[in-house]
């Protein structure tokens, strides 16, 4: 059966379904999207995933072209269209179909895609060995707002996750033009010391991920301490544990660092520690909680 997908308020098979080649978004990537994990036939946070972006339409002049149209709908239909219970998410909004000039006001209407398909999480064996990460040649920008915003100008992320595959890593660590840590390519990055958690803050060019959001305030209910600031390579060494975060791959262990140098750096004993593993339990509580998965 051909895939459905959602195409400006119409439900269409995948092999029908045309884009302008005077799309914004494609031209120049003035456009943003949403990878979001459904499960039990639910998105699970769907509005935070939707009040993301359309906080950031707002920012980059989308909002005219996205009036009346119910995203959240959108999302549910490609799901029930596709009969999908276990399935990553993608919706995607650009500036539409205009004249073929990067600074072209747009016709009005933006273009909205939905795609669903099902999602196999990674074995139980892969989070009980955890990610291995490979720090990026490319930087990202912390001073620049764009680093903020989950637009398909995604090439650095693109560029640093082929790269990591290269090295036969997990995923990217990305280090921004001030030489602090990041993120990973398509992660929220966390790390352990002592009883507390340290993540980069949003000043480091990072996207403020749903689940890094999730992830700290299911800290403070657990009483751990999260601290937002600057981290260097150097102090890996002090770390006990990390995880990385995302809609889709949930908590993730990571328990190495491949330098630049390609000298792997072991997180602690090289293992997923307890308080990862404690927040990875109460992630999937939320999520039982909120989809009966
Ligand atoms: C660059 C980047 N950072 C962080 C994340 C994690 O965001 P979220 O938790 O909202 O899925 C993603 C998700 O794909 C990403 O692309």
């Amino acid at each position: 059966m051909d895939e459905i997908v959602y195409l400006n308020g119409s439900l269409v098979p995948r092999s029908g379904a045309c884009l302008s080649v005077d799309d914004h978004g494609f031209l120049y990537g003035y456009a943003l999207f949403e990878t979001m994990r459904a499960y039990n036939g639910r998105i699970f946070l769907l509005d935070r995933h939707l009040t993301r972006l359309v906080d950031t339409a707002e920012t980059i002049g989308l909002t005219p072209g996205l009036a009346g149209i119910d995203l959240a709908q959108a999302c549910d239909e490609t799901i029930k269209a596709n009969h999908l219970r276990e399935a990553r998410v993608r919706l995607t909004v650009t500036n539409g179909d205009a004249e073929v000039l990067p600074w072209a006001e747009s016709r009005g209407r933006c273009t909205v895609v939905v795609t669903a398909r099902p999602y196999t999480p990674f074995p139980a064996d892969v989070y009980r060995q955890g990610f291995k990460v490979g720090v990026a040649s490319l930087r990202r920008s912390a001073g620049s707002p764009m680093s903020r915003i989950k637009s398909t100008n995604y090439l650095v992320n693109v560029l640093a996750r082929t790269e990591a595959a290269r090295r036969g890593l997990d995923e990217a660590l990305l280090l921004n033009d001030r030489g602090f840590i990041a993120e990973g390519g398509n992660s929220n990055i966390f790390f352990v010391v002592g009883p507390r958690l340290v993540t980069p803050s949003l000043e480091n060019g990072i996207l403020p991920g749903v689940t890094r959001q999730v992830v700290m305030e299911l800290a403070e209910k657990l009483d751990i301490k999260v601290i937002e600031g600057n981290i260097r390579l150097s102090d890996l060494a002090r770390f006990r544990e990390a995880f990385i975060t995302s809609s889709v791959v949930e908590i993730m262990p990571l328990v190495g660092v491949e330098m630049e140098t390609k000298r792997l750096m072991t997180i602690g004993d090289g293992k997923p520690g307890n308080l990862t593993m404690k927040l990875q339990e109460a992630y999937r509580a939320k999520v039982r909680e909120e989809t009966g998965y």
